[in-house]
Protein backbone atom coordinates (compact mmCIF):
# COMPACT_ATOMS: atom_id res chain seq x y z
CA UNK A 1 0.00 0.00 0.00
CA UNK A 2 0.84 3.48 -0.83
CA UNK A 3 0.90 6.14 1.25
CA UNK A 4 0.68 8.78 -1.87
CA UNK A 5 -1.84 6.95 -3.75
CA UNK A 6 -5.63 8.12 -3.35
CA UNK A 7 -8.76 6.91 -4.46
CA UNK A 8 -11.28 9.04 -5.21
CA UNK A 9 -15.05 7.54 -5.52
CA UNK A 10 -17.40 9.62 -7.89
CA UNK A 11 -15.89 11.30 -10.91
CA UNK A 12 -18.39 14.37 -10.62
CA UNK A 13 -17.92 17.96 -10.15
CA UNK A 14 -16.15 17.62 -6.90
CA UNK A 15 -14.68 14.15 -7.22
CA UNK A 16 -12.45 15.48 -10.60
CA UNK A 17 -11.77 18.54 -8.87
CA UNK A 18 -10.72 16.47 -5.78
CA UNK A 19 -8.31 14.30 -7.97
CA UNK A 20 -7.14 16.82 -9.65
CA UNK A 21 -5.97 18.63 -6.22
CA UNK A 22 -4.00 15.19 -5.21
CA UNK A 23 -2.50 15.26 -8.43
CA UNK A 24 -1.43 18.75 -8.35
CA UNK A 25 -0.38 18.08 -5.21
CA UNK A 26 2.00 15.42 -5.88
CA UNK A 27 -0.03 12.34 -4.91
CA UNK A 28 -0.81 9.45 -7.25
CA UNK A 29 -4.80 10.13 -7.87
CA UNK A 30 -7.45 7.65 -9.19
CA UNK A 31 -10.95 8.24 -10.07
CA UNK A 32 -13.37 5.73 -10.04
CA UNK A 33 -17.35 5.96 -11.21
CA UNK A 34 -20.00 3.26 -12.00
CA UNK A 35 -17.89 2.89 -15.78
CA UNK A 36 -14.44 3.78 -16.97
CA UNK A 37 -16.22 5.92 -19.75
CA UNK A 38 -16.80 8.24 -16.68
CA UNK A 39 -14.12 8.26 -15.24
CA UNK A 40 -11.69 8.90 -18.32
CA UNK A 41 -14.47 11.74 -18.52
CA UNK A 42 -13.53 13.20 -15.67
CA UNK A 43 -9.90 12.71 -16.37
CA UNK A 44 -10.64 14.62 -20.06
CA UNK A 45 -12.05 17.08 -18.36
CA UNK A 46 -9.31 17.89 -15.92
CA UNK A 47 -7.00 17.48 -18.98
CA UNK A 48 -9.12 20.43 -20.72
CA UNK A 49 -8.60 22.80 -17.76
CA UNK A 50 -5.54 22.23 -17.66
CA UNK A 51 -4.59 23.27 -21.03
CA UNK A 52 -6.47 26.52 -20.13
CA UNK A 53 -3.99 27.32 -17.68
CA UNK A 54 -1.05 26.87 -20.10
CA UNK A 55 -2.84 28.85 -22.50
CA UNK A 56 -3.14 31.45 -19.97
CA UNK A 57 0.77 31.32 -18.74
CA UNK A 58 -0.20 30.06 -15.52
CA UNK A 59 2.04 26.69 -15.48
CA UNK A 60 4.01 24.84 -18.09
CA UNK A 61 3.02 22.40 -21.01
CA UNK A 62 5.44 19.86 -18.45
CA UNK A 63 3.64 21.26 -15.55
CA UNK A 64 0.17 19.93 -16.98
CA UNK A 65 2.06 16.62 -18.19
CA UNK A 66 2.81 15.56 -14.77
CA UNK A 67 -0.63 16.40 -13.08
CA UNK A 68 -1.64 14.32 -16.14
CA UNK A 69 0.37 11.60 -15.36
CA UNK A 70 -0.35 11.30 -12.01
CA UNK A 71 -4.50 10.68 -13.01
CA UNK A 72 -5.27 7.22 -13.91
CA UNK A 73 -8.83 5.92 -14.90
CA UNK A 74 -10.77 3.53 -13.25
CA UNK A 75 -14.18 1.41 -13.16
CA UNK A 76 -14.30 -0.23 -9.68
CA UNK A 77 -13.01 0.23 -6.62
CA UNK A 78 -9.97 -2.23 -7.03
CA UNK A 79 -7.45 0.59 -6.70
CA UNK A 80 -8.82 0.88 -3.00
CA UNK A 81 -6.29 -2.20 -2.19
CA UNK A 82 -3.09 0.21 -3.07
CA UNK A 83 -4.72 3.15 -0.84
CA UNK A 84 -4.20 4.75 2.33
CA UNK A 85 -6.47 7.41 2.09
CA UNK A 86 -9.85 6.73 -0.17
CA UNK A 87 -12.20 9.77 -0.35
CA UNK A 88 -15.87 9.29 -1.75
CA UNK A 89 -17.61 12.00 -3.33
CA UNK A 90 -20.58 10.15 -5.27
CA UNK A 91 -24.43 11.31 -5.63
CA UNK A 92 -25.78 12.84 -2.37
CA UNK A 93 -27.63 9.89 -1.50
CA UNK A 94 -27.33 8.06 1.72
CA UNK A 95 -28.36 4.28 0.03
CA UNK A 96 -25.85 4.48 -2.52
CA UNK A 97 -23.10 6.11 -0.57
CA UNK A 98 -23.99 3.03 2.13
CA UNK A 99 -22.88 0.30 -0.56
CA UNK A 100 -19.81 2.14 -1.99
CA UNK A 101 -18.15 1.94 1.67
CA UNK A 102 -19.38 -1.39 2.29
CA UNK A 103 -17.30 -2.02 -1.00
CA UNK A 104 -14.54 -0.05 -0.22
CA UNK A 105 -14.70 -1.89 3.35
CA UNK A 106 -13.96 -5.52 1.57
CA UNK A 107 -11.15 -4.29 -0.81
CA UNK A 108 -8.97 -1.49 1.37
CA UNK A 109 -6.34 -2.43 4.02
CA UNK A 110 -7.27 -2.12 7.57
CA UNK A 111 -5.79 0.51 8.19
CA UNK A 112 -7.24 2.73 5.03
CA UNK A 113 -8.96 5.53 5.58
CA UNK A 114 -12.19 6.09 4.05
CA UNK A 115 -13.23 9.58 4.02
CA UNK A 116 -16.60 10.88 3.12
CA UNK A 117 -16.84 13.84 1.15
CA UNK A 118 -21.31 14.74 1.73
CA UNK A 119 -22.70 17.79 2.54
CA UNK A 120 -24.98 16.66 4.87
CA UNK A 121 -25.44 13.06 5.11
CA UNK A 122 -24.71 10.89 8.26
CA UNK A 123 -21.21 9.99 8.25
CA UNK A 124 -22.61 7.32 11.18
CA UNK A 125 -24.27 6.12 9.28
CA UNK A 126 -22.11 4.95 6.39
CA UNK A 127 -19.50 3.71 9.09
CA UNK A 128 -21.96 1.38 10.27
CA UNK A 129 -22.08 0.01 6.42
CA UNK A 130 -18.01 -1.37 7.33
CA UNK A 131 -16.30 -2.62 9.95
CA UNK A 132 -14.13 0.07 10.76
CA UNK A 133 -16.05 2.87 12.08
CA UNK A 134 -13.33 4.35 13.74
CA UNK A 135 -11.76 4.78 10.24
CA UNK A 136 -14.61 7.02 8.67
CA UNK A 137 -14.80 10.90 8.97
CA UNK A 138 -16.40 13.41 6.54
CA UNK A 139 -13.33 15.44 4.81
CA UNK A 140 -15.57 18.22 3.03
CA UNK A 141 -14.44 20.41 -0.12
CA UNK A 142 -15.69 23.40 -1.10
CA UNK A 143 -16.49 24.26 -4.68
CA UNK A 144 -13.76 24.27 -6.75
CA UNK A 145 -11.79 21.79 -4.22
CA UNK A 146 -8.59 23.45 -6.18
CA UNK A 147 -9.03 26.80 -5.59
CA UNK A 148 -11.04 26.79 -1.69
CA UNK A 149 -8.78 26.62 0.86
CA UNK A 150 -11.07 25.17 3.36
CA UNK A 151 -11.86 21.80 4.07
CA UNK A 152 -14.37 20.54 6.96
CA UNK A 153 -13.23 17.44 8.68
CA UNK A 154 -15.93 15.59 11.08
CA UNK A 155 -16.13 12.44 12.81
CA UNK A 156 -18.96 10.03 13.40
CA UNK A 157 -19.72 8.65 16.68
CA UNK A 158 -16.82 6.14 16.30
CA UNK A 159 -14.18 7.74 14.43
CA UNK A 160 -11.09 8.00 16.44
CA UNK A 161 -8.96 10.75 17.19
CA UNK A 162 -5.90 9.08 15.61
CA UNK A 163 -7.87 8.86 11.83
CA UNK A 164 -9.12 12.46 13.05
CA UNK A 165 -5.00 13.58 12.98
CA UNK A 166 -4.04 11.55 9.97
CA UNK A 167 -6.83 13.40 8.47
CA UNK A 168 -6.27 16.79 9.36
CA UNK A 169 -2.70 16.41 8.06
CA UNK A 170 -3.56 14.72 4.62
CA UNK A 171 -5.14 18.06 4.32
CA UNK A 172 -2.37 19.71 5.28
CA UNK A 173 -0.56 17.93 2.46
CA UNK A 174 -3.55 18.87 0.09
CA UNK A 175 -2.44 22.64 0.74
CA UNK A 176 -5.65 23.08 2.75
CA UNK A 177 -6.46 24.85 6.07
CA UNK A 178 -8.72 22.16 7.97
CA UNK A 179 -11.09 23.07 11.12
CA UNK A 180 -12.29 20.10 12.93
CA UNK A 181 -15.53 19.89 14.05
CA UNK A 182 -16.02 18.63 17.96
CA UNK A 183 -19.22 16.35 17.40
CA UNK A 184 -21.22 15.02 13.82
CA UNK A 185 -23.90 17.51 13.16
CA UNK A 186 -25.87 17.28 9.73
CA UNK A 187 -24.06 19.95 7.48
CA UNK A 188 -21.41 20.97 9.23
CA UNK A 189 -19.90 24.40 9.95
CA UNK A 190 -20.38 26.56 6.68
CA UNK A 191 -23.30 24.61 4.71
CA UNK A 192 -25.43 25.13 8.19
CA UNK A 193 -24.85 28.64 8.71
CA UNK A 194 -25.00 29.69 5.12
CA UNK A 195 -28.34 27.81 4.52
CA UNK A 196 -30.01 29.01 7.59
CA UNK A 197 -28.93 33.10 5.82
CA UNK A 198 -30.12 31.97 2.96
CA UNK A 199 -32.94 30.43 4.43
CA UNK A 200 -34.10 34.15 6.63
CA UNK A 201 -33.19 35.70 3.18
CA UNK A 202 -36.23 33.82 1.65
CA UNK A 203 -37.98 34.51 4.08
CA UNK A 204 -37.83 37.96 4.04
CA UNK A 205 -38.48 38.24 0.62
CA UNK A 206 -41.42 35.78 1.33
CA UNK A 207 -43.13 37.80 3.83
CA UNK A 208 -43.23 40.77 1.67
CA UNK A 209 -40.39 42.81 3.49
CA UNK A 210 -38.21 43.48 0.61
CA UNK A 211 -37.49 42.25 -2.85
CA UNK A 212 -34.72 39.96 -3.52
CA UNK A 213 -32.50 42.81 -5.35
CA UNK A 214 -32.89 44.94 -2.51
CA UNK A 215 -32.12 42.21 -0.16
CA UNK A 216 -28.90 41.35 -2.33
CA UNK A 217 -27.84 44.99 -2.39
CA UNK A 218 -28.27 45.69 1.73
CA UNK A 219 -26.24 42.55 2.12
CA UNK A 220 -23.14 43.21 -0.23
CA UNK A 221 -23.38 47.40 1.24
CA UNK A 222 -24.22 46.59 4.93
CA UNK A 223 -22.69 43.51 5.24
CA UNK A 224 -19.52 43.28 2.64
CA UNK A 225 -20.89 40.12 1.70
CA UNK A 226 -19.31 39.23 -1.68
CA UNK A 227 -22.66 38.06 -3.55
CA UNK A 228 -26.21 38.41 -2.46
CA UNK A 229 -27.93 35.26 -0.66
CA UNK A 230 -30.46 35.41 -3.72
CA UNK A 231 -27.28 35.81 -6.51
CA UNK A 232 -25.78 32.69 -4.36
CA UNK A 233 -29.36 30.40 -4.13
CA UNK A 234 -29.55 30.94 -8.04
CA UNK A 235 -25.98 29.42 -8.30
CA UNK A 236 -26.44 26.45 -5.93
CA UNK A 237 -29.66 26.12 -7.47
CA UNK A 238 -33.05 26.48 -5.06
CA UNK A 239 -33.73 22.54 -5.23
CA UNK A 240 -30.44 22.14 -3.56
CA UNK A 241 -30.70 24.68 -1.22
CA UNK A 242 -34.31 23.21 -0.49
CA UNK A 243 -32.84 19.86 0.01
CA UNK A 244 -30.19 21.36 2.82
CA UNK A 245 -33.01 22.60 4.58
CA UNK A 246 -35.48 19.53 4.68
CA UNK A 247 -32.55 17.72 5.84
CA UNK A 248 -31.61 20.25 8.70
CA UNK A 249 -35.57 20.28 9.26
CA UNK A 250 -35.36 16.59 9.82
CA UNK A 251 -32.34 15.58 11.32
CA UNK A 252 -32.41 18.19 14.20
CA UNK A 253 -35.81 18.39 14.50
CA UNK A 254 -36.20 22.28 14.72
CA UNK A 255 -39.03 24.42 13.13
CA UNK A 256 -36.59 27.02 12.14
CA UNK A 257 -35.00 25.80 9.34
CA UNK A 258 -38.41 25.47 7.69
CA UNK A 259 -38.57 27.05 4.10
CA UNK A 260 -41.12 29.50 2.92
CA UNK A 261 -43.95 28.25 0.42
CA UNK A 262 -42.47 30.40 -1.81
CA UNK A 263 -39.54 28.29 -2.48
CA UNK A 264 -42.03 25.22 -3.24
CA UNK A 265 -43.95 27.46 -5.37
CA UNK A 266 -40.69 28.79 -7.72
CA UNK A 267 -39.40 25.24 -8.01
CA UNK A 268 -42.83 24.15 -9.27
CA UNK A 269 -42.43 26.63 -11.66
CA UNK A 270 -38.96 25.51 -12.92
CA UNK A 271 -37.64 27.96 -11.66
CA UNK A 272 -34.28 26.07 -10.04
CA UNK A 273 -31.91 28.78 -10.81
CA UNK A 274 -28.87 29.69 -12.77
CA UNK A 275 -28.69 25.91 -14.59
CA UNK A 276 -31.72 26.62 -15.83
CA UNK A 277 -31.39 30.32 -16.92
CA UNK A 278 -34.32 31.50 -14.14
CA UNK A 279 -34.80 31.75 -10.33
CA UNK A 280 -34.55 34.30 -8.16
CA UNK A 281 -33.12 36.23 -11.11
CA UNK A 282 -33.39 35.48 -15.35
CA UNK A 283 -29.99 34.95 -16.95
N1 LIG B 1 -21.24 20.39 -5.80
C1 LIG B 1 -20.78 20.98 -4.72
O1 LIG B 1 -20.64 22.21 -4.65
C2 LIG B 1 -20.38 20.16 -3.52
C3 LIG B 1 -19.55 20.72 -2.52
C4 LIG B 1 -19.13 19.93 -1.45
C5 LIG B 1 -19.56 18.61 -1.37
N2 LIG B 1 -20.38 18.09 -2.33
C6 LIG B 1 -20.75 16.68 -2.20
O2 LIG B 1 -19.91 15.93 -3.08
C7 LIG B 1 -20.61 14.76 -3.54
C8 LIG B 1 -20.59 14.72 -5.05
O3 LIG B 1 -21.19 15.91 -5.54
P1 LIG B 1 -20.99 16.39 -7.06
O4 LIG B 1 -21.49 17.79 -7.11
O5 LIG B 1 -19.62 16.08 -7.53
O6 LIG B 1 -22.04 15.43 -7.80
P2 LIG B 1 -22.08 14.96 -9.33
O7 LIG B 1 -23.49 14.62 -9.61
O8 LIG B 1 -21.37 15.95 -10.21
O9 LIG B 1 -21.19 13.60 -9.35
C9 LIG B 1 -21.54 12.45 -8.69
C10 LIG B 1 -20.85 11.27 -9.38
O10 LIG B 1 -21.04 10.09 -8.60
C11 LIG B 1 -21.12 9.02 -9.52
N3 LIG B 1 -21.65 7.83 -8.86
C12 LIG B 1 -22.92 7.53 -8.52
N4 LIG B 1 -22.98 6.32 -7.92
C13 LIG B 1 -21.72 5.84 -7.89
C14 LIG B 1 -21.14 4.65 -7.40
N5 LIG B 1 -21.89 3.70 -6.84
N6 LIG B 1 -19.80 4.48 -7.52
C15 LIG B 1 -19.04 5.44 -8.08
N7 LIG B 1 -19.54 6.60 -8.56
C16 LIG B 1 -20.87 6.79 -8.46
C17 LIG B 1 -21.98 9.56 -10.64
O11 LIG B 1 -21.88 8.76 -11.82
C18 LIG B 1 -21.41 10.96 -10.79
O12 LIG B 1 -20.34 10.99 -11.74
C19 LIG B 1 -22.00 14.83 -2.91
O13 LIG B 1 -22.02 14.08 -1.73
C20 LIG B 1 -22.17 16.32 -2.61
O14 LIG B 1 -23.07 16.56 -1.56
C21 LIG B 1 -20.78 18.82 -3.40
Amino acid sequence: MSNSKILVVGAGNMGAGIAQLCAQQGFEAVISDISLDLSENAKARIAKGLQKRVDGGKITAAERDAVLGRISAAGDLAPAAQCAFVIESVLEDIEIKRKVFAELDGIAPPETILATNTTSLSISAMAEATKRPDKVVQMHFFNPPTIMKLVEIMPGRKTSPETLQAVTEFAKKLGKDPVVCKNEAPAGIVSRVLGQLLNEATWLVASGVAEPADVDKAMKLGANHPMGPFELIDLIGLDVHRAKMQTLTRELKDPRYKHPDLLDKMIAEGRLGKKVGKGFYNY
